[in-house]
């Protein structure tokens, strides 16, 4: 795992651009939360991502009505696909067969020839999309409970933690160590415990995140708080300070 430790969200929006620009990818898998939030204003900004690139959601919640302002598609279609012009490919919250969905959803990025490029951010729990710790390294896409602690992590976003959802459909592990590049954001001092667990901790289910240590290309893009409990300093070196 490459870590690149930059000065503040803004310069890991910039680098996190400068990394997808440089790859390219045709099909883009897409994170949601604040995290990622300025990486896909500079996108638009940029405006080069190629006009075919497919947008592929990482997990999105379960029961908000279709238009809801935070379904994930919705903010997605608001934030980077709809002012570049992008598809967006999404798993069927909407379906009576959930679990069909989640096996259609694996079909959908399997026939786009599997995900370039996936963003990332991380939970303080240390989960990936919504896989909460103690999800199997060979888990696929599939229906998930949100635990407590996501839940309140997700409640700014909503009028209160009652009304964020309590399911979700997220991409597995298995499912997010497919994608060829992962290129993961982390900023602010409440990732610092799940960061150093991710980089230097026991890779293991109950640290989701570590699934990616062993992936062949992935990119952290950490700011200096996120970082402030590694203890090793090996594989950093700066980035825009
Ligand atoms: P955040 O969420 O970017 O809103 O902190 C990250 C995550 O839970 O993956």
């Amino acid at each position: 795992m490459q870590v690149i430790e930059v000065a503040d969200p803004a310069a890991a929006a910039d680098l996190a651009a400068d990394l997808i620009d440089e790859y390219s990818p045709r099909v883009l898998g897409v994170a949601t939360g604040a995290t990622p939030s300025p990486l896909y204003r500079v996108l638009v900004d940029r405006h080069r991502l190629a006009a075919d690139t497919t947008v592929c959601l990482l997990d999105e919640y379960i029961g908000l009505p279709v238009g809801h302002g935070q379904r994930y598609r919705q903010i997605i279609a608001r934030q980077l696909a709809t002012p570049l012009g992008l598809t967006v490919v999404a798993p069927d919250v909407d379906a009576l067969d959930l679990s069909a969905a989640c096996g259609s959803y694996e079909t959908a990025l399997a026939d786009l020839g599997g995900v370039d490029l996936q963003i990332l951010g991380i939970g303080r729990n240390g989960h990936i999309g919504f896989n909460e710790p103690g999800t199997s390294f060979d888990s696929v896409t599939h229906v998930v409970e949100l635990t407590s602690t996501t839940r309140a992590d997700n409640a700014r976003f909503f009028d209160g933690a009652a009304s964020v959802p309590r399911h979700a459909i997220t991409q597995g592990i298995a499912t997010i160590r497919r994608a060829k590049r992962i290129v993961l954001i982390a900023v602010g001092d409440a990732k610092a415990s799940a960061v150093a667990a991710m980089i230097e901790g026991s890779i293991s289910p109950a640290n989701p995140a570590s699934a990616l240590r062993d992936h062949a290309d992935v990119v952290l893009v950490a700011d200096r708080e996120a970082l402030t409990q590694r203890t090793t300093h090996r594989h950093t070196h700066s980035g825009a300070a």
